[in-house]
C-alpha cells in the first residue's frame, strides 16, 4: 500500500488504527530487538497492518518458522497476503482470538508476541482481554514487545506480565515507545 494510501486508510478507520503513518525502519528494528532468533520459531504479531514490521521478522525468522500477522482491516490484510511468503499466515481477525490461529498451525504456544494494537484507542476490556489473551499464549520466557505512542495504558502490560521495560525510539514520526515485557 502506498504511503498515501496508508494515510488514507488511517484517517478512514483512526478509531482502530490509532495512526495515519506505519512505522520506521527504526522503530520496527526496535520492536523485534530482544528476539532470540536462533531458537523462534513461531512469532504471532498483533495489530500488523500492512505488515511493516512482518517483512522485519520475515526476514530474520527461521526457514521452518511461522508468523502468524493479526490484522481487522481487510485491505491492510490483502496487503500481507501480496507478500507471498509460505511462513506468513494472515489472521483477518481481532488479536484476542490468538488461540484460535495458534491450533490452527499446530503451535502450543508462541516463542515471541509483537504488537501495534493502537491499545489506547480502543475500549479497555477489549484491550484488557486481548493482552490477556497474549500472555496466556506466551511460552515462558517469552517476550511480549509493543510498539505505543504513549505510555497510557502501561498498566496493562505490567498487570499482565509484572516488569514493564519502556525504551523511547525518536526516529519515527511522531516519536514512540517499545514497551518490553518477560512472560
Ligand atoms: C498503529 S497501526 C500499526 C500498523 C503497523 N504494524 C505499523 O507498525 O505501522 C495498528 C493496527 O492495528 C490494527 N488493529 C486494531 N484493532 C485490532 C484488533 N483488535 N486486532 C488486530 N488488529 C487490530 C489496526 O487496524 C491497525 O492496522
Amino acid at each position: 500500500m502506498s504511503t498515501l494510501s496508508f494515510l488514507w486508510e488511517g484517517l478512514r478507520h483512526l478509531g482502530t488504527t490509532g495512526t495515519i503513518t506505519r512505522s520506521s525502519p527504526a522503530l520496527c528494528r526496535a520492536a523485534i530487538d530482544r528476539i532470540d532468533w536462533s531458537a523462534a520459531r513461531t512469532i504471532v504479531e498483533l495489530g500488523a497492518g500492512d505488515g511493516v514490521i512482518t517483512r522485519h521478522i520475515l526476514e530474520r525468522l527461521h526457514p521452518d518458522g511461522k508468523v502468524i500477522a493479526f490484522e481487522v482491516s481487510e485491505d491492510l490484510c490483502d496487503d500481507m497476503r501480496a507478500i507471498g511468503d509460505p511462513r506468513l499466515v494472515v489472521a483477518q481477525d481481532s488479536a484476542e482470538n490468538i488461540r484460535a490461529w495458534l491450533d490452527r498451525i499446530g503451535a502450543d504456544r508462541a516463542d515471541h508476541i509483537v504488537s501495534a494494537v493502537p491499545f489506547a484507542a480502543l475500549p479497555p476490556e477489549l484491550g484488557r482481554r486481548i493482552v490477556t489473551a497474549a500472555r496466556d499464549n506466551l511460552r515462558p520466557g517469552g517476550c511480549y514487545n509493543q510498539v505505543h505512542y504513549s505510555l497510557k495504558t502501561r498498566d496493562y502490560y505490567a498487570q499482565a506480565f509484572g516488569d514493564v521495560d519502556a525504551r523511547r525510539v525518536y526516529l519515527n514520526l511522531p516519536p514512540a515507545w517499545v514497551l518490553y515485557c518477560t512472560r
